[in-house]
């Protein structure tokens, strides 16, 4: 295995912080999958505008998914974000499969979302004195997902 010669964090803090990092990640490849499978089986009134709506977090999800990777190689510890890791890891609800409704697939999306946002907040609030900036970074991905969720759950009123 390659270890980068230089830390920024000592060995024990980078593992910590690699932990929880690992644990977002999977949250965050597991959302974008599990929103473009709604993105796809979605139908029924306002289909066009949750169908593109769909994707617009999902853009965000990626950015998100791909600067936590990224945050754990700068740390020094290999991001694993192989599907059989995330499927064995993330501990999303499962999405059920089948064309959906656009009143089920928003609560179904909502509840997700927040399930994710939790995940997020709670790294954040354990990693504020180990790695302020892993801290953040972690932070300007669940801002624009709270977003998203008051979007999404607007619809249910
Ligand atoms: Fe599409």
């Amino acid at each position: 295995m390659i270890e980068f010669k230089r830390s920024i964090l000592s060995t024990a803090d980078s593992n910590q912080v690699a932990e929880h990092l690992q644990k977002r990640l999977v949250d965050l490849i597991n959302l974008a999958l599990i929103l473009k499978q709604a993105h796809w089986q979605v139908v029924g009134t306002n289909f066009r505008a949750v169908h593109m709506q769909l994707d617009e977090i999902i853009a965000d999800v990626r950015a998100g998914s791909d600067e936590v990777a990224e945050r754990m190689s700068t740390l020094g510890v290999a991001p694993d974000g192989r599907a059989s890791v995330v499927s064995e890891t993330s501990t999303l609800t499962s999405f059920d499969y089948g064309f959906a409704k656009t009143p089920e697939t928003v609560t179904a999306v909502a509840d997700i979302l927040l399930e994710t946002i939790t995940g997020l907040r709670e790294s954040i609030g354990l990693l504020a004195d180990i790695d302020p900036i892993s801290e953040d970074l972690l932070i300007s991905i669940a801002a624009p997902l709270e977003q998203h969720l008051w979007m999404i759950q607007s619809q249910e009123a």
